[in-house]
């Protein structure tokens, strides 16, 4: 099992257990649950760092399963920002697979997701010039 450590700009999110609801036929991970997962926590992520709450999510790029999840994992998801620019902002998420009776990490997806900053009636607002 390959052991991976998160890049250092990257920053901790949050955790979750993988319980029996978010599986596959296969008993893996099921992807929508990750990305679900991945487009909240990198959200919680950017609306901190902007210190703006009304965002959209206008588009996942870039997705790569890259190890499948299982039953019990502790799934660390990481963000950090990537590009920030008039309306919008992008930032790059991973999942971590972590184990902390061994110290082990293993990349199970990593994506990139961007928000737009809307106003009241849904369209775009310059971040760093809401009210
Ligand atoms: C997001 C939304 C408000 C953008 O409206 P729009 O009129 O297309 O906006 P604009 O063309 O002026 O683009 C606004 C910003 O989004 C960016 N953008 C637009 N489409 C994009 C795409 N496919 N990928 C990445 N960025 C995109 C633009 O580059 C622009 O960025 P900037 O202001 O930083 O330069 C609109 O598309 C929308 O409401 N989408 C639905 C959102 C939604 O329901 N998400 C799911 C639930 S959160």
């Amino acid at each position: 099992m390959a052991e991976e450590q998160p890049q250092e700009d990257y920053q901790l999110v949050t955790q979750h257990m993988v319980m029996s609801e978010h599986l596959n036929p296969n008993h893996h991970i099921f992807g929508g649950q990750l990305l679900a997962w991945l487009d909240t926590d990198v959200y919680l992520y950017c609306s901190n760092k902007l210190r703006y709450k009304s965002m959209v999510t206008v588009s996942m790029n870039n997705v790569y399963f890259k190890a499948p999840g299982y039953l019990g994992d502790i799934i660390q998801i990481y963000a950090r920002l990537k590009h920030i620019g008039r309306s919008s902002a992008t930032a790059e998420g991973k999942a971590i697979a972590y184990d902390p009776e061994k110290q082990t990490s293993r990349e199970i997806i990593a994506c990139e997701v961007t928000y737009v900053a809307v106003g009241p009636n849904g369209k775009p607002v310059r971040i760093f010039e809401r009210k």
